[in-house]
Formats: structure tokens, C-alpha cells, sequence
């Protein structure tokens, strides 16, 4: 398949699946690896955007000390191992269905060991998707539980197209978007959390990446975002959404869900691995979110 009919990951947002691929690539290699992902080297060299980007901690300049493959990559490393717990755990404790709203390039359906008759949805536009088809299929890579990809705009309404590709309103989810709210309208959020709360059964689990306010004029020169336009032209902040955010936390509260919000240094600390806090630090007002709906 030629570059030009990759156009799902080529530009835009859709470049920002590549780049948390490419981390995963690294971190799959590093020694101390919270995650394993070996298929996202494979997505980062199929794509002609991202064919000459690191997959391996020798390749990054700097190494740990760069701030976007270091630093950054470190920190998606992190994620990675989080929401892995976090969708395993709640597969164990009954959600037979997960949908990753905003899958991107993620291959959990491949590489994660689910309980039988697990199913799992991959909500993303219809280029990345098709691009991912493309690279997976070339792998002969197999799924490790039924997988459902749905081409559809996260904007829009996407609940009908979930429900007619056999989403089961009656048994409960576990629903993650993973590094999606940042980048959609603060309506588009509303009407996901509201969608969300519409789908889920009791005992159905969410979790999502949020920033808090916003970000100072020097936090948004620091490294992470000057390193990440220089080293590969992802202008973060340009595809960030810039209107402000609602408060999804307290939505979900509002509607029954219990929630517990952590940072990322929380989870470094637990781990022993991943970014600490540093001065005007891009990652300080990122909060990861655990909710729950009714009695598990
Ligand atoms: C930063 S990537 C994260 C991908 C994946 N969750 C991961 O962590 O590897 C953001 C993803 O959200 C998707 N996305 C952004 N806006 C979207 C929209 N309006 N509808 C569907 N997908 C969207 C992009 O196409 C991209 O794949």
C-alpha cells in the first residue's frame, strides 16, 4: 500500500498514534521494559512519516535524556503498563467487553492475555484504522480475544455504530480512552462521558488522560514540547484542543461513577520507572482516571 493512502496517521492527530507506537517500540526494547509491544516497530517503519523515528533505546540520541523519546517515551512506557493492569484487572472481574475509544495503533487485542470470550472494540478514524489492517495483516498477527474495529468520528454519534457491531448494553464494560480527550472539543467530551455513562451496565470501569487548567507559557516552551516539533514537527500543542475543558471527573460523580485520579508520578514512584517531576514540567497537570459504575 503506497504512503499517500496512509493519510490516517500521515498528518494531523493521526501522527500522535505513530509517536505513542514509536515509544512503545523503545520501550519494548529497553531492559527494564514496564511494557511489551512488538508489533509497534513494525507500525513506525510501515508509515513514511515515522519510517526513520527511533525503535530502539540505541537509536535515541541522548537516550533517557531526551526529552521526547526519553522523557516522553518514558512516560508513554508508563501508560502503557498502567492501562494494561487496568483493562486485565477489569476483564477478571467480569467486563467480557472493552471498547478503546481513540485505539489508534494499540494492539492489546494481540498482545494482552484476556480471559475466553473476551471482546474488545477498537473505536478510530477510518484511515488509521486501515493503515493498522494493513500492517497487521502483513504480520499474519492473530488476535488473542474478538476484535472489532468501528471507522467512525469520536466527534460525532458513535454509540448506534458501537451497538449495531454487537456492543451488549446488558453486561459490563471496561471503556479507555487512552490519550483521546485532549484532542477533542470540550462538546465531543461531554457527549463521550455522556455516551459512556448511556452504555455502561453496573460494574462497568472507565479510564481516561486528562490535563488540569492550563498550561503557563513556560511549561509550554519546556522540552517535551519543544523537542517533539523539533525532533519529528508534532506540534502538541497546536492539536491539543485549546477551548476549556470540562470537568468529566465530576460529571461522572454527578451520575453514580465513584472515581479515583492519579498523577503519572504516582505510578513512576509504584513501578520505580518512568518520569519524576521536573520544573515547568509538561506532564504535571496530566491525571490518569479510574471510575467505576455502581456496586463491583
Ligand atoms: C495519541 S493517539 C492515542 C492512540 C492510542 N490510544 C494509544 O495510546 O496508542 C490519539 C488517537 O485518537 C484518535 N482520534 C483523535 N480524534 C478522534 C476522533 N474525533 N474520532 C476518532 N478517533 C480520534 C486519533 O486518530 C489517534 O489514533
Amino acid at each position: 500500500m503506497p504512503d499517500a493512502q496512509h493519510t490516517g496517521v500521515e498528518g494531523g492527530v493521526g501522527l500522535t498514534a505513530l509517536m505513542v507506537a514509536t515509544a512503545r517500540a523503545i520501550e519494548t526494547h529497553r531492559s527494564d521494559a514496564l511494557a511489551s509491544d512488538a508489533y509497534a516497530e513494525h507500525f513506525v517503519r510501515a508509515a513514511g512519516a515515522s519510517a526513520a523515528w527511533p525503535v530502539r533505546p540505541a537509536e535515541v540520541p541522548d537516550g533517557d535524556a531526551n526529552p521526547l523519546w526519553g522523557r516522553l517515551g518514558r512516560y508513554f512506557g508508563l501508560r502503557t503498563r498502567v492501562l494494561d493492569d487496568f483493562l486485565i484487572r477489569s476483564a477478571q472481574e467480569g467486563a467480557r467487553q472493552v471498547v478503546l475509544l481513540g485505539a489508534g495503533l494499540d494492539t492489546r487485542a494481540f498482545r494482552l492475555d484476556w480471559p475466553p470470550g473476551q471482546v474488545i472494540y477498537e473505536i478510530d478514524r477510518d484511515g488509521v484504522l486501515e493503515f493498522k489492517r494493513y500492517v497487521l495483516d502483513g504480520l499474519a498477527a492473530i488476535p488473542m480475544a474478538t476484535r472489532r474495529p468501528i471507522a467512525v468520528d469520536l466527534r460525532g454519534d458513535w454509540a448506534q455504530s458501537l451497538v449495531s457491531t454487537g456492543f451488549d448494553l446488558t453486561v459490563p464494560t471496561a471503556w479507555l480512552a487512552e490519550g483521546l480527550l485532549l484532542y477533542l472539543p470540550p462538546a465531543a467530551e461531554r457527549r463521550l462521558i455522556d455516551t459512556v455513562n448511556r452504555l455502561s451496565a453496573d460494574g462497568s470501569t472507565l479510564a481516561f488522560e486528562v490535563k488540569l487548567g492550563t498550561e503557563s507559557p513556560e511549561v509550554r516552551d519546556s522540552p517535551v514540547y519543544v523537542a517533539t516539533r523539533q525532533q519529528i514537527g508534532v506540534d502538541l500543542l497546536a492539536l491539543f484542543d485549546g477551548e476549556p475543558r470540562p470537568d468529566s471527573v465530576g460529571d461522572l460523580r454527578g451520575r453514580g461513577w465513584s472515581t479515583a485520579i492519579h498523577t503519572p508520578f504516582d505510578f513512576a514512584r509504584r513501578h520505580g520507572r518512568g518520569p519524576r517531576p521536573e520544573p515547568n514540567d509538561a506532564l504535571a497537570s496530566n491525571r490518569w482516571v479510574f471510575a467505576n459504575k455502581g456496586s463491583r
